[in-house]
């Protein structure tokens, strides 16, 4: 029999638990001479802003063992010609469309879920947690008051689906997931990038010209693992997992972990059928394994 690929998260039903992370599958349109998008579970788009934002200067890209750190600082059109712009390029494309929306002030988060309301996006993803730029959100997603102060603000404006992303550079994770929980987020999606840096020795300067980036791909997976099992154990709202899945035994790890579904970053950087393979390889694996359904992968691993 087959495999129901299929999991709802706060009411939105995904065809299978794969979706792309923000910032790595930019608008969508760089991955489609590939396979088309409706071949994803969902697609999680570029961070936005209410204004247009340039981004940090170059270098902004550094390799890591297993990984890479960026200080991309959430380049993006804006919220108005996300909208206009980007958003029409993508109607009738098959997939979950997730908006990543990022702000430097509770109005500016607002202000842009505002511009949101009626559009053809599905849900909300509340970037609270880039480090990239001194007022991307992390400041809020750092502690439990302003998590909750942000996710407060924009509940009350939008009817769309709320998922909070959640920043890995904290004591208690836990605490912060609670918090965007009680406020009325509808799931929880972490990790985003850990803070990190590296010096090149031969000029004896930091490599990233913003000094500190965000560390990113299979060297965090752990970590990642880590934080979606301390939050799925505490939260009654979903999780969505993220952090260095680069093939399908990760997500696999990361759904018994407690994930509902998982996003795929970096990896899609250095093998574009990543997310593609990783559905295929789940697949085959809950078919072997006698599953009826993939959400049934959900929590089920026992200590
Ligand atoms: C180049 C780059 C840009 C990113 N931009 C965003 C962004 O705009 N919004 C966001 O929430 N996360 C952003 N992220 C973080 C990823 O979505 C993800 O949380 C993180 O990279 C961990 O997952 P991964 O190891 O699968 O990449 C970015 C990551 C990278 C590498």
């Amino acid at each position: 029999m087959k495999v129901d690929m299929r999991v709802n998260i706060a009411g939105v039903t995904f065809k299978n638990p794969v979706i792309t992370a923000s910032g790595c599958y930019g608008f969508g349109g760089d991955y489609t001479d590939f396979y088309p998008l409706s071949r994803l579970g969902g697609v999680c788009l570029k961070g936005t802003t209410l204004e247009p934002r340039q981004g940090n200067p170059p270098p902004r890209i550094a390799e890591t063992p297993m990984g890479m750190l960026n200080s991309v600082g959430l380049q993006n059109p804006g919220g108005h010609a996300f909208v206009t712009e980007e958003l029409p390029r993508l109607t009738g494309c098959g997939t979950v469309l997730i908006a990543n929306a990022a702000g430097s002030s509770i109005e500016s988060y607002v202000g842009l879920v505002e511009l949101l309301e009626g559009t053809a996006i599905d849900m909300i993803e509340l970037n609270i947690s880039c480090p990239n730029v001194k007022e991307g959100g992390m400041a809020f997603g750092a502690t439990c008051e302003g998590a909750a102060r942000v996710v407060r603000a924009v509940r009350g404006r939008t009817t769309k689906p709320l998922m909070v992303k959640l920043s890995p550079n904290v004591t208690d994770i836990v605490s912060i997931a609670k918090a965007c929980e009680a406020e009325g987020a509808d799931a929880i999606s972490l990790i985003n990038t850990l803070l990190g840096m590296r010096i090149d020795i031969k000029t004896r300067r930091p490599v990233l010209n913003q000094v500190m980036g965000g560390l990113s791909g299979p060297a965090v997976f752990p970590v990642a693992l880590r934080m979606v099992w301390q939050v799925a154990g505490a939260v009654s709202v979903p999780v969505v997992g993220l952090g260095g899945i680069e093939k399908w035994q990760d997500a696999v790890e990361m759904m018994m972990a407690g994930a509902a579904a998982v996003q795929v970053g970096t990896a899609s950087f250095y093998d574009v059928y990543a997310p593609v393979r990783i559905i295929e390889g789940m697949e085959a694996y809950l078919e072997r394994e006698g599953f009826g359904a993939a959400s049934q992968l959900t929590g089920i691993a026992r200590k």
